[in-house]
Formats: structure tokens, sequence, C-alpha cells
């Protein structure tokens, strides 16, 4: 395939929008960043004319696949009423009595338009809540890109020091100082160990450290950070932006059996519009009603919030999961036996609706077990694939929507074993 006019359009548009794009996340993406004008289903189309089968997926949210029609109906009849009423509307009741009947945690809700600012708003509930100051998050874990929590995301292992006692390494330049603990993931006992000190006001982490290597919580690890927590009054914070509605309809906590006091919501909750949301515990959530401050010219947008309830009502019909879990475990299975026949040492691990694929014989319980993978050979695979139209994010993490298809599925399977058979010679 040819990615020429978006590469020219990209150029062309640097002089006006920096890098051409409009996240840092979309620069640096090889050959170049590119440039679209239709998705439908499981397919981007782009300027040049291209049809990829697609497994970003907008970095996760189109669990229905593109312009699912139920979403896209609801949007439109929304449009015929209103955009943005600085009120309220039904269609806001609605979605978060789904997500109150969906996810286990939510006893009250609160919308936000994007999982970094109802992250933000999570741990000022928690603060306020506890009386104390300090948040304790995970080496390698993602939590959106506000000074709070952008921390240890991808440290190089020579500034991050000693395993068991990190030093919080910052994201960004010109990013503030922050009042954050860091600690590796997967370890209970340096956990309990400083929480202890009694000077921690929440522990947020990916439930499934999917940002990062794609690594699975150790059985009973989520159980004793929940005991760990309940034992010296800290909130327990899951953010669950890539884990809810994929790992399960009802997120990471009903798969795992294991309730956090607040829970963050994005990506799939509205299939592709602006919208993320916080739920939890009545005790901290009612922080939000009194002292806490947590505002949005857009919050609970109503085309927005008409496509949340048109998504949260496909995903608790439950329809679907009986499609992806059909497609995506056949690609699961068949992305093993077409590693396994080139004799590539990969592992699959998660769920149909989301999985990572890496390069590393055992798998790791951490950030740094994680950086043993040999990311940069899975990135030339990623690259590779582009190139025979199908679109894998460079970092290994697969998205799949109720939109793929068998037939996607084939041509998916066909073009790995097309780059792997290349790689053999
Ligand atoms: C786990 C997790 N938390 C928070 C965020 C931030 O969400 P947003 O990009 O909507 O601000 C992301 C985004 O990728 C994420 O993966």
């Amino acid at each position: 395939m040819r990615f020429t006019a978006s590469r020219q359009r990209i150029e062309d548009a640097s002089d006006l929008v920096v890098n051409g794009v409009n996240s840092a996340f979309r620069q640096g993406i090889r050959p170049h960043p590119l440039v679209f004008t239709a998705a439908d289903g499981a397919i981007l189309t782009d300027l040049d004319g291209n049809h990829l089968i697609d497994y970003f997926l907008g970095m996760g949210p189109m669990l229905l696949g593109h312009r699912p029609p139920p979403v896209v109906a609801a949007a439109r009849q929304a449009l015929d009423r209103s955009i943005l009423v600085a009120g309220q509307t039904e269609a806001e009741y609605a979605a978060a009595q789904l997500l109150a009947d969906l996810i286990p945690s939510a006893e009250q809700v609160r919308f936000a338009l994007s999982g970094s600012e109802a992250v933000h708003a999570a741990l000022r509930v928690a603060r306020a809540h506890t009386g104390r100051s300090t948040v304790l998050k995970f080496e390698g874990h993602y939590h959106g890109w506000f000074d709070n929590v952008l921390w240890s995301v991808a440290p190089e292992p020579a500034d991050a020091g000693p395993r068991e006692a990190p030093i919080p390494v910052p994201g960004s330049a010109g990013q503030q100082p922050a009042d954050v603990a860091v600690l590796p993931w997967n370890d209970a006992g340096l956990l309990a160990e400083r929480l202890r000190r009694h000077d921690v006001a929440a522990v947020i982490m990916e439930p499934v450290m999917f940002n990062n290597a794609g690594i699975l919580p150790l059985p009973g690890y989520l159980e004793a950070a929940r005991a760990a927590c309940d034992e010296t009054g800290t909130l327990l914070i899951f953010d669950e932006v890539i884990t809810g509605f994929r790992v399960s309809a009802g997120g990471a906590q009903r798969e795992f059996g294991v309730t956090p006091d607040l829970t963050i919501l994005g990506k799939a909750l509205a299939n592709g519009f602006p919208v993320a949301a916080l739920v939890g515990r009545r005790g901290p959530m009612s922080q939000l009603g009194g002292a806490v401050l947590h505002g949005g010219t857009y919050n609970t947008q109503s085309v927005a919030m008409a496509a949340t309830v048109a998504t949260l009502t496909e995903i608790a019909g439950g329809e679907p999961y009986r499609r992806i879990d059909q497609v995506g475990k056949r690609l699961m299975d068949g992305l093993r036996k077409e590693f396994a026949d080139a004799g590539v040492d990969a592992r699959i691990v998660g769920w149909p609706a989301v999985f990572q694929v890496r390069l590393d014989p055992v798998p790791p319980r951490d950030y740094r077990e994680g950086l043993r993978a040999d990311r940069a050979r899975y990135a030339d695979l990623a690259a590779a694939l582009l190139d025979l139209g199908v679109r894998v994010l460079p970092r290994g993490t697969w998205f799949v929507s109720a939109a793929h298809e068998d037939e996607h599925v084939d041509r998916t399977l066909a073009a790995v074993r097309a780059v792997l058979a290349g790689r053999a010679e």
C-alpha cells in the first residue's frame, strides 16, 4: 500500500498544525501519521484510498465498530432536539442508570469529557475524602496526560531508581511536581508496607496493565490491594478507561470480583463520543456535592449523552460480546498458530475485545520485566502489517469490535503469515 497522499498532507499541514497532528500520541507513528477520509464497521479509509482493517479502533473506544447504526441514529435524533443546554437532560440520567446497572462500584456517577479529566476529579475526591495528599501509582500505568499522574509511565530504567523504591519520573517537559509515590505493580508486599505509613489518599491502577506490555494481575493481587487499602483507610481507584466494557461489560472489577472505591470509565463507554465518567461509592462520591469542585462546559453534551445511552444499551443487551467473543477468540487462536508455525516465541494475552501480543517467552509481572520483550521487532511487524492493509498498534495492544467479521480475521491472519514468512527468509 502507498501512503504518499497522507505523507504530503501531513507535511503541508505541519506548517499550521504542529507536526500535522493534535495529540502527542499521533506523532512518531510509522511510516508517518495518516489522514483518514472515512471509517465504517471495521474498516478505515485513508487519503490514498487504502482500506485498512482497523485494530486501533480510535485507541479503544469503537467497541461496536465505526458508525454503528444504533449509535448513529441516536446521535442524529439528539441533534434534532438540542446540542448543549448547560442544564440536565433525561439522557444523562438514563446513561447513569445504565452504568450503575453494569459496573459493580457505581453507586453514584459523574460524567466528564475525557479519561484524563475524570482521573483528575477522582484524585481530588480522594484527597478531600481522606485528608491525605499522596497518590500512589504504579510504574508503566497510564492515567492520562495531566501533571498529577503523568509519572513513571514509560521511564528509562536508568532514571527510575531501584525496583523496590522507584523514583517518580515525569513524562513531559513543563510538568509541575506532584505529591505522587510510585511502586512496581503486582507486588502486594511492597504495596501493603508502603500503605502502613497511613499517608496515601488513594492507590490508582489499571486493573490490567494494558498501556504497557499487557500484564495481568497476579492471582490474589487485586484482592490484596483491596485489603491493604481497607486496613489503612486508603481509597482504591481502578482506572478502567481501557478495561471497562472490554474485559467484560462490568469491567475488570466484575471479571476479577474486586470492587474499588472509585472507577474511571471512558473510551468504549460512548463508542467514540467524548464521554468519560467517575463512578464510585456514595461516601467519597458525595464530596462532589460539597467542597470538591468538578466542572466542564461540555459535560453531558446532548449528542454525546444520546450516543452513550445507545452504546450502553447495546452493551447491556450482550449481543456485541457474543459477536466479539467468537471473532476475537478466532483471531487470538489464529495469531498463536501463526507465530508458532513461524517459530516466533509470542504470547497472546487478554480477552477477545482487548488483548496483547508480546514477543517475550516469559510473562512479565511489572513494567520493568515488560521491557524484556522484543518491542522493536514487534513494532517492525506492526509497520509491515500496515503495508498489507492491517492497522495495529505498535505497542502490541489489539482492539476488536463487534463489526469485525471472520473475513477480516482471515485477511489479518494471512497478512501476519506473510510478514512472518518474509522475516524467516
Ligand atoms: C488507562 C487510561 N486512563 C486514562 C486515559 C486518559 O484518557 P483520555 O485520553 O480520554 O484523557 C487513558 C487513555 O488512553 C487510558 O488508557
